[in-house]
């Protein structure tokens, strides 16, 4: 049975697992290769192309997760990788150098897209906003299971601040934030976003999410606010996902 690949593309590593799309999870094992340095177009093309032999028998779409702004195809921000990306019109640069279909999507969308479908906010109704803490703030806007892409609500300024700068984990683990002190700035953060989206439901992902019991009960906020589930699964399955209804 031929399932999409999801390709997880992030700074240090690229993991790619072809989804079984009814289980929502993957239909093989995944398997993980360094991010090249630089990481530039060209330069990881030659991993997605190794990824995609490693598993012959994955014949349909390919997603891949990009950690910036992705508007009909062509990267429009990558602050955290190689800025060659910018402008490149990624899906046609990698549908021609995969010779298969290939679709790239916000990595916070893809994680969105999956934890709506298969995780934390299964069968939720509305507006549920998917958060990824982790080197930055990724955030996906999912209405009634359709996402608004490239919400960036990261970038969303607090006092002054860029939100990522302030209340990403990578802050917290920068200047060695109590927990506390961190759900403190989390606080700000989502009463800002519940302040301007009225949303039935946060979904609280990246790594740190797995010591949600930490942090989660200290944010003070009305909305419920969950932690994701299908942790560093989300942007595989979310891409895979994002492909397969491109293609169709
Ligand atoms: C980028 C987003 C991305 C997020 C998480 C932000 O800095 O602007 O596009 O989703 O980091 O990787």
């Amino acid at each position: 049975m031929d399932h999409p690949l999801g390709i997880d593309f992030g700074g240090t590593g690229i993991k790619g697992a072809p989804v079984d799309l009814a289980a929502g999870d993957f239909a093989q094992k995944k398997v993980k290769i360094d991010t090249p340095r630089p990481a530039t177009p060209t330069a990881v093309a030659g991993v997605f192309r190794e990824l995609v032999a490693d598993f012959p028998r994955s014949a349909a779409a390919v997603g891949i997760t990009v950690p910036g702004v992705m508007k009909r195809g062509v990267v429009h921000s990558a602050p955290n990788i190689d800025p060659a990306w910018i402008g490149t019109d990624a899906d046609a640069l990698f549908t021609e150098a995969l010779g298969r279909e290939v679709h790239l999507i916000n990595d916070a969308d893809a994680a969105g897209l999956a934890e709506v479908e298969y995780g934390a906010a299964r069968g939720r109704r509305g507006l549920v906003i998917v958060t990824t803490l982790g080197t930055g703030i990724g955030s996906a806007l999912v209405h009634d299971g359709v996402l608004v892409p490239n919400s960036e609500l990261g970038h969303v300024q607090i006092d002054g601040r860029v939100a990522e700068q302030h209340a990403a984990n990578s802050i917290r683990e920068r200047d060695d934030l109590s927990w506390p002190e961190w759900a403190e700035r989390l606080t700000v953060y989502y009463r800002t976003l519940e302040r301007l989206f009225t949303p039935e439901l946060f979904v609280v992902g990246g790594g740190v999410s797995q010591q949600s019991e930490e942090f989660l009960p200290l944010i003070e906020i009305e909305t419920e606010i969950v932690p994701a589930t299908l942790r560093n699964r989300a942007g595989i399955i979310g891409a895979a996902l994002a492909a397969s209804r491109a293609a169709s």
